[in-house]
């Protein structure tokens, strides 16, 4: 079977870069990419590429290239159903916020919404797609909604998982260390699974693309990001015996990472992981366990998370004690707010939380960030719930460069490991701070000997 008609259900940070890197590298393949958000379509289709609600490096090339000619952006879901062959579903999956597994399973309401309409359109024959990530077993209740509530027609699903990280989401996807397709053991269900592998061999060399049974392959992308996580979690757990000890985080990383059986990736010691994935697909791991009364290995995860909560927290203070325990009408100047570089995004920042624990203390925060909105900011926060929203905009202010953001400034926060930090004049920042001026470096990015030099109190993660 030859897919020629493809429709995306979700416009977001994975929807939009994968549709549009399949649709630049399959010309053959008609690619819609529905959303209800009528704003995010709005902003996919704007004429100036700077506009897209995504900001990834690459991505407006790829979208300019392909859009109009066989990539397409609409809120029309029930055409964009009717017409494909196959339907991803790559809808948000939160954590849940309310009832049974409250602040720990997925909430799949998006999903089964996704699942219940495409029962109502479809007339033909679907292919399904799990773009989302999904708790293991999902699949069988996909499968049973459309089968009892469709119009008779067959269905075969498909656990697809997305492994991109965002601001490397173009390269990623370019250059995959592999696909996961999971789909039925039965004929029809290989045969399912073949027109997906068609499909990334236009540009993934085939032993890249692994073929797997459902359970598997929605079971590895919750273990991927667990082990991730987890990775970065012990790195940090060591950075704070570094700090009692006088080993430096950054040495030990490297001496550990040039073992092959443990490698250089994912051991850079920072102010905590954040994301929109990590912390939610481990503590819905951490549930799935639970749910199967597995508790030793629900607490062996639950600890990755524990440890960053910690970290974040350790930073903030630090802060507050290095500044003579009182940080009230004081401004410290947040250098980025988005979970890491090259990315808009800042679901689950360490910045929100640090921030939150220094505005607790009455702190004046100052930010700047090259790529995140101060909307965004007050959004973030706000959501928190600690403060009124008036309050939080009485205490944190951005500024569109970070020489206004510095000035007059008791201490720096280094929050995201954006590049264009390295490059600044340290020296013309140092003039115009309070003195004794200091520098808490959560992303261990700066040049600790340059800073000093000038007179700066540098403090970083692990040092
Ligand atoms: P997102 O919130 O950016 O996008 C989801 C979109 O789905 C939203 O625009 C929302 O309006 C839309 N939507 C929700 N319900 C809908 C419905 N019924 N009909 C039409 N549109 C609907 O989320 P995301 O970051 O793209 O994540 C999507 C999934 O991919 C999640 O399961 C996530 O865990 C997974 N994932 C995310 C990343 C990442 O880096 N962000 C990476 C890998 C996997
Ligand atoms: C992650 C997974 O990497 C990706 O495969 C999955 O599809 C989605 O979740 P993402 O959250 O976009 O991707 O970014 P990632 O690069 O994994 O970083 C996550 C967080 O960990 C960031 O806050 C980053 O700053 C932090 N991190 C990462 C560290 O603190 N140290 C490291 O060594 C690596």
């Amino acid at each position: 079977m030859t897919i020629k008609n493809i429709c995306c259900i979700g416009a977001g940070y994975v929807g939009g870069p994968t549709m549009a890197v399949i649709a630049q590298k399959c010309p053959h393949i008609k690619v819609t990419v529905v959303d209800v958000n009528e704003h995010r379509i709005n902003a996919w289709n704007s004429a100036n590429v700077e506009d897209l609600p995504i900001y990834e490096p690459g991505l407006a090339e790829v979208v300019q290239e392909a859009r109009g000619r066989n990539l397409f952006f609409s809120t029309n879901v029930d055409q964009a159903i009717d017409e494909a062959e196959m339907i991803f579903i790559s809808v948000n999956t939160p954590t849940k916020t309310y009832g049974a597994g409250k602040g720990m399973a997925a909430d799949l309401k998006y999903i089964e919404l996704c699942a219940r309409q495409i029962a109502k359109v479809a007339k033909s024959d679907k292919i399904v797609v799990e773009k989302s990530t999904l708790p293991v077993r999902t699949a069988s209740a996909i499968k049973e909604i459309l089968t009892n509530t469709g119009n008779g027609v067959r269905y075969q699903i498909l656990s697809n998982p997305e492994f991109l990280a965002e601001g490397t989401a173009v390269a990623d996807l370019f250059h995959p260390d592999r696909v996961l397709i999971g789909g039925d053991t039965t004929s029809d269900g290989q045969k399912a699974v073949q027109a997906l592998v068609e499909i990334y061999a236009n540009w993934v060399p085939t032993e890249k693309i692994l073929t797997t049974n459902l359970w598997s392959s929605e079971l590895s992308k919750l273990t991927a990001n667990a082990f991730l996580a987890q990775r970065v979690s012990s790195i940090n757990a060591l950075s704070e015996l570094c700090e009692k000890t006088g080993a430096d985080v950054n040495e030990v990383a490297q001496a550990i990472g040039l073992d092959s059986r443990i490698g250089p990736k994912f051991l850079k010691a920072s102010v905590g992981f954040g994301g929109s994935c990590f912390q939610k697909d481990i503590l819905n791991l951490v549930y799935i366990a639970k749910s199967y009364g597995l508790e030793e290995v629900a607490s062996y995860w639950e600890q990755v998370i524990i440890m960053n909560d910690h970290q974040k927290r350790r930073f903030a203070k630090n802060i507050i004690s290095t500044l003579y325990n009182t940080v009230a009408s004081k401004k410290i100047a947040f250098l980025g707010w988005a979970f890491k570089k090259d990315t808009n995004d800042t679901r689950e920042s360490a910045a929100i939380y640090v921030a939150d624990d220094l505005l607790n203390e009455q702190a004046a925060i100052a930010v700047y960030d090259p790529k995140v909105k101060v909307q965004q900011m007050y959004a973030d926060l706000d959501y928190l719930e600690s403060r009124t929203a008036v309050d939080n905009q009485k205490l944190l202010t951005a500024y569109p460069n970070p020489y206004d953001a510095c000035q007059g400034a008791h201490a720096i926060a280094v929050l995201t490991e954006w590049d264009e930090f390295k490059s600044y004049d340290w020296q013309k920042i140092y003039e115009g701070m309070l003195k004794p001026a200091f520098v808490f470096d959560g992303r261990n990015v700066l040049d600790q000997k340059a800073l000093e030099q000038i007179g700066f109190v540098y403090k970083a993660i692990g040092k």
